[in-house]
């Protein structure tokens, strides 16, 4: 159909608007009275700045940048400051700064989802200081005990879905995941609730993983954008805001207010929430920091467990001596433990490796500058968004030889790779500074136990064709949890009774 007066009218009225809105949005506006010079970058277009060569899944880019600008790289996106840290060394000198412990607030999340004071969202201040100190208790040694029922529990539960349906040992592994959090954060453990919880959970994760991503979403540029009517074109991004508003309201409310309910009943399980309830902390506080826990923790420990099953189907070896080591000390006749893991020095060093070899976060959560910053003789403007590149730390050939091989070795014996220091990838792929994950050791606890259950029970290796013909797995690091086939065996029928009986005790 042709455009009406009207119409044409209406479009022309807006391109004037947004052209003057890019115009003046590519106006810098801090003082930088030293005159040091931004970091290094590519060329910048006028007014777009590196925007047309920013894509939305960028780190290949920034490998490309970072072989001709080095370790810190500076791109503008019409008027907003970006920098890229490629090295350990560097991330942590600036993210030990607090002026670096903001975050991004995306227009689309913030002002059109109204997430801006979830935990991973929030900026740097007392409210954010107040999430810490509340979920710092649980997420550490003594919290964790506390919980080792449950992932004991989710544990034996996924090992029978391996004896029953191995091909689908991703599908149950995020599902044992979700559902061990549901039960940690809030005692979920109805199916339909636990479906619900998750099913809001990814929708609001999804738009705000994407939402971060440079240049994904126009409106994050220009903030006014969010004004058109909802049938111009180009304004899907309206749609996606609304639909991930009504799930983000749901994950910070319905959770809650069934824990309350229970409690009220007193049908209320053990849980972080009806502990926080109980002590009467801020329910505003807890809804709002609770409802970020499922998109920090899922999809992060999920990609780790993707590539542990992808390095063991690819490397029976290391497969083989992971288990002697295992058979060694826990034996066939128990589950292996968290205090276990010191005297497991060899699949400790595959989960190092694990983490590692495709870090589950390559370009963290973005931070964002609360104040103007001189750094390394480089002008940092407030308000810049802070990548740390976890990727291009995981490859550091100072740190790692040969670094897309998978080799656990490397991190057990320094004389193994002369003159390399494997550095320990703790130190980075749960971000740096003051916005650490919360979360890392509970991460580091549930997949220990994982991976160490699944190898002293199964045989993990390549699946075969018809015709016989062993499939070799696709290592592609860009691609996110693509699905690959593996045959996965219980080692003796003594190793599948111990899991039968376990779930039997335990159900
Ligand atoms: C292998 C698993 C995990 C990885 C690789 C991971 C990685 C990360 C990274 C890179 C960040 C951003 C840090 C920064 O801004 O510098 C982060 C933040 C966060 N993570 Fe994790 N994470 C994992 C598991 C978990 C788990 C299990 C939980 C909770 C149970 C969790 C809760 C959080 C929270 C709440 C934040 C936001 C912290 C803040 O902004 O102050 N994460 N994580």
């Amino acid at each position: 159909m042709e455009p009406t007066v009207d119409t044409s009218f209406l479009l022309l009225a807006a391109s004037c608007l947004v052209f003057v809105v890019f115009y003046r949005s590519t106006r810098l506006s801090s003082p930088n009275p030293k005159r040091f010079p931004f970091p290094p970058g590519p060329p910048r277009e006028f007014i777009f700045g590196n925007t047309r060569q920013v894509p939305s899944a960028p780190r290949n880019k920034y490998d490309e940048w970072k072989k001709i600008y080095g370790d810190i790289i500076y791109t503008r996106l019409f008027n907003r400051h970006n920098v890229v840290i490629n090295s350990y060394k560097m991330a942590k000198e600036a993210m030990d700064r607090a002026v670096y412990s903001d975050r991004y607030h995306t227009v689309i999340m913030d002002k059109m989802v109204g997430q801006g004071q979830a935990f991973a969202a929030i900026n740097y201040g007392q409210r954010w200081k107040t999430y810490r100190r509340l979920m710092s208790p649980y997420m550490h040694k003594a919290g964790l005990e506390r919980y080792i029922p449950v992932h004991r529990r989710g544990n034996t539960w996924y090992l029978q879905t391996l004896l029953d349906r191995p091909e689908d040992f991703m599908k149950n592994f995020k599902l044992k995941t979700a559902k061990n959090l549901a039960e940690i954060v809030y005692g979920i453990t109805g199916e339909s609730a636990v479906d619900e919880y998750i099913y809001h959970s990814e929708h609001v994760m999804r738009v705000f993983l994407r939402a971060i991503l440079p240049g994904s979403f126009l409106v994050n540029i220009v903030p006014q954008l969010r004004y058109l009517p909802d049938w111009f074109p180009g304004t899907e991004f309206k749609r996606i805001a609304a639909g991930a508003k009504r799930s983000y309201h749901y994950t910070i409310s319905a959770p809650v207010e069934d824990v309350k309910s229970k409690m009220a009943e007193g049908t209320a399980g053990t849980s972080i929430t009806s502990d926080l309830l109980e002590r009467g902390e801020d329910e505003d506080v807890i809804k709002k920091m609770n409802a970020s826990i499922y998109g920090a923790a899922v999809d992060t420990t999920v990609s780790s467990m993707h590539t542990f099953m992808l390095a063991m189907t690819l490397h029976p070896e290391i497969a083989k001596k992971a288990q002697a080591e295992l058979d060694a000390v826990v034996g066939p006749s128990r589950f292996p433990t968290r205090d276990d893991q010191v005297r497991l020095p060899y699949l400790n060093a595959v989960f190092l490796e694990v983490t590692r070899w495709k870090p589950p976060a390559a370009l963290g959560i973005p931070h964002c500058l609360s104040e103007d910053d001189e750094f390394q003789g480089y002008f940092i403007p407030r308000g810049t968004i802070v990548y740390n590149n976890i990727w291009a730390m995981s490859r550091n050939e100072a740190h790692y030889e040969d670094p897309n091989r998978f080799w656990p070795e490397r991190f057990l014996d320094p004389g193994l790779a002369p003159g390399k220091h494997a550095l320990d990838p703790r130190l980075y792929i749960f971000g740096l500074g003051r916005r650490q994950c919360i979360g890392k050791h509970f991460a580091e606890a549930s997949l220990f136990l994982t991976f160490a259950s699944v190898l002293a029970t199964f045989d993990i290796a390549k699946a075969r064709d018809e015709s016989g013909r062993e499939i070799v797995p696709e290592v592609d690091f860009d691609a996110h949890l693509k699905p690959f086939k593996c045959s996965i065996k219980p080692r003796s029928g003594a190793a599948a009774a111990l899991i039968r009986d376990a779930v039997a005790a335990n159900p």
